[in-house]
């Protein structure tokens, strides 16, 4: 784990230690932005061409980032055959996949980059623990969205 030391008087919390790796994972998947209640015009008007009827496609790359102690024998955070392993199911179940009609989630939810983001995360969460940091997803060469907890958060509010 991060090494934190709780300062006493300042009540600030500082990391003594931090060690990360981050590894790509790659999908292709389908999707089409809509709220059901509305036209098709009325989509149009909020999600512009994302909201066209018959879907479309991107090549997602996600980045998944795992912190932790350097174990001394491997030299590692984490195996990084475990780190596959456990990102196969989650990757397969995306690929090739039109997201908004085959995965239960996004039928309610929009299959949004952040949407996305939150459920590999929610997905690898349960597996990887306090070790997973950081959700990186890609969606174009122009855009890409992160999910991660508070404590994480790596910038100053
Ligand atoms: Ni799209």
């Amino acid at each position: 784990m991060k090494h934190m030391i709780y300062m006493l008087i300042t009540g600030e919390t500082k990391i003594e230690e931090y060690a990360s790796l981050t590894k790509t994972y790659r999908f292709s998947a389908g999707h089409r932005l809509f709220i059901k209640a509305l036209s098709d015009e009325e989509n149009f008007e909020i999600f512009d061409t994302c909201s066209n009827p018959n879907g479309h496609g991107h090549d997602y790359s996600v980045q998944v980032r795992v912190a932790g102690d350097i174990d001394p024998q491997t030299g590692a955070i984490i195996n990084l055959d475990e780190l596959d392993r456990i990102l196969a199911p989650v990757i397969d179940e995306l690929d090739h996949r039109r997201l908004d009609i085959e995965i239960p989630y996004f039928e309610e939810k929009q299959p949004t980059g952040e949407n996305i983001a939150k459920y590999i995360w929610d997905s690898l969460k349960p597996k990887l623990g306090d070790k997973l940091i950081h959700i990186k997803l890609s969606e174009t060469s122009n855009s890409y969205f992160e999910y991660y907890e508070e404590e994480n958060y790596p910038y100053e509010l």
